[in-house]
């Protein structure tokens, strides 16, 4: 297994298959009109399944396919089988949601283990707002066609905007007594230029919100690192989790390298290094070649983010160009 400088084990990648999104939502897109990159520029689906074997072989058991919108690509489900025919343990996606109906069967016959849909309202106008033109009944009736089809239990992602949907965190919560859902809570990243702090919702007061109206939280331990904090309501099916990068730094633990959809590692989401593996590979790198480029990324990446630091003015750069 690979180990970073700070002796932590590196067996996660974050692949980034494009950098569209047929949505924009409102924390995620740094502007309006985000410039994307043309097809060209973007990993083939050969290319994206060559990083995933030297990265099988340098120690990663897990991947997972992000955006922009990955189903928006042609090719989602033969990447899916390419990248479980070369073996990797545990593959998972994380989607918008819409084009899930039409897929969520094929996905799970081509072998992917698990999912990850946003889901930051259950307002059906509050929805179209936040997303830029999202219909929630098509996202809704996607997830039940991917519990249906066997990839429960499905994971929400939730980030709670103060004074746009964080008045519906207990709604969310309440959700898991019935439901086998995941449902995680994201603190909001600084990614946009007009930044506020106060529109971040810490997992502290979410938590607290949900308590008082649902009663305690049961901590839960899982065996899979992450950067989730996991709790239960009492009798629930479900699970409620916290992912609080903005207050708690979780970088002493981290385990994963993102690779964006123009073919560059990012060894951490919150500093710009990035190391080319597009030109390389375009220019006949050999797979021992870019193993050595995995590694000198493994030995570039740093020690942690400064979010908390106040003197800094560190943001994040759009989602959608690096993959959540
Ligand atoms: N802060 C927190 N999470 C973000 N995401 C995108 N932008 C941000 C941000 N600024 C996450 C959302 C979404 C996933 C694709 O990326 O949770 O579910
Ligand atoms: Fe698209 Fe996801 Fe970004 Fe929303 S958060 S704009 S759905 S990539």
């Amino acid at each position: 297994m690979a180990k970073d400088r700070f002796k932590r084990e590196i067996d996660y990648l974050r692949i980034s298959i494009t950098d569209k999104c047929n949505l924009g939502c409102t924390y995620c897109m740094p502007h309006m009109k985000p410039k994307t990159f043309k097809t060209n520029e973007v990993l083939t689906g050969e290319e994206v399944l060559r990083i995933v074997r030297v990265a099988r072989d340098f120690g990663v058991h897990k991947v997972r396919l992000t955006g922009g919108e990955p189903l928006l690509r042609e090719d989602i489900i033969d990447l899916v089988r390419g990248i479980k025919a070369a073996g990797v343990p545990d593959l998972s996606l994380t989607t918008n949601g819409m084009f899930l109906g039409a897929r969520a069967r094929e996905l799970k016959e081509a072998g992917l283990d698990r999912l990850n849909v946003s889901l930051d309202t259950m307002r059906p106008e509050r929805f179209k707002k936040i997303t830029g033109g999202g219909e929630l009944e098509r996202v809704t009736s996607g997830i039940d066609e991917a519990e249906r089809a066997g990839l429960s239990p499905i994971k929400l992602n939730i980030v709670p905007i103060r004074g746009i949907n964080d008045d519906e965190v207990v709604e969310f919560a309440r959700m898991t007594v019935e439901r086998p859902v995941h449902v995680r809570f994201i603190e909001l990243m600084p990614s946009r230029r007009d930044w506020d702090d106060k529109k971040c919702v810490k997992s502290a007061e979410v938590q607290e919100r949900i308590e008082a109206e649902l009663g305690k939280l049961e901590k839960r331990q899982f065996k899979g690192r992450g950067p989730s904090r996991n709790f239960t309501l009492d009798g629930a099916k479900g699970i409620i989790g916290f992912i609080s990068a903005v207050s708690h730094s979780f970088c002493y633990d981290c385990n994963r390298m993102r690779v964006t959809a123009v073919g560059k590692i990012r060894p951490c989401l919150f500093n710009k290094t990035e190391i080319d593996l597009l030109a390389p590979m375009r220019e006949g790198a050999s797979d021992k070649e870019i193993r050595r480029l995995f590694k000198l990324a493994l030995d570039t990446k740093p020690e942690g983010n400064y979010l908390k630091d106040p003197k800094d003015n560190k943001s994040i750069d759009s989602m959608s160009s690096i993959g959540g």
